[in-house]
């Protein structure tokens, strides 16, 4: 399924590429003819859901963050979420430590700090929002796939 889908948005981009779209081609985009300033505004990200966390769709997905996280800088020198992530201090924050896997080098040998592999935390997780999905899916969560 998930082949069929990357294969058909694959045949799509060479398709576009190949012949720019025109209207006259009678292509429309998934927005349909909407102006960009007609739609409904970008959900706020800076705003997430915060308090309970959301469940996790699959077992290894990365939990989604519960709180808010613009004043948190990841640069290439600081890292402000490991203030409250690691350990020791996530004792006293009362913050979960990173995951033992973020203390493993790319090649599997344990470290005393995060891995350079995990530093940049918002790569995998993300605020929580509850937003509406951007084309209609079928994705469902491994848990309802039992049901
Ligand atoms: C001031 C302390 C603090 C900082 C800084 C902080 N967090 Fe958190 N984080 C927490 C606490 C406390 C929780 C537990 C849930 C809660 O109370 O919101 C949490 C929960 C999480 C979780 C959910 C973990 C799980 O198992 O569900 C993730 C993921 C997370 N934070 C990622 C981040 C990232 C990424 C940053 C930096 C952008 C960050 N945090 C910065 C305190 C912090
Ligand atoms: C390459 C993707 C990736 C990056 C980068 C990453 N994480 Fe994670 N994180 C995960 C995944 C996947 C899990 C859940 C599976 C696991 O425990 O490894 C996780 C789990 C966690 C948890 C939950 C731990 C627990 O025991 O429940 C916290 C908290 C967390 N990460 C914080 C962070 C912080 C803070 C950073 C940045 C320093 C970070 N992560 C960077 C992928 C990532």
């Amino acid at each position: 399924m998930k082949a069929t889908v990357l294969g058909a948005a694959i045949v799509v981009l060479s398709a576009l590429a190949l012949q720019p779209a025109t209207a006259q081609d009678g292509i429309t985009s998934l927005r349909g003819q909407a102006a960009l300033d007609e739609g409904p505004a970008a959900v706020n990200i800076h705003r997430p859901n915060v308090g309970k966390a959301f469940t996790r769709s699959y077992r290894q997905q990365p939990p989604l963050v519960p709180h808010r996280v613009d004043k948190y800088q990841i640069d290439i020198k600081a890292n402000q979420c490991m203030g409250c992530h690691d350990w020791p201090q996530n004792v006293e924050h009362n913050a979960p430590k990173i995951s033992e896997t973020h203390y493993l080098s790319p090649t599997g040998v344990r470290l005393n700090r995060v891995s350079g592999s995990r530093w940049f935390c918002n790569q995998c997780h993300v605020p929580q929002v509850q937003a509406q999905a951007l084309v209609p899916n079928e994705f469902k969560s491994s848990n309802d796939m039992k049901k």
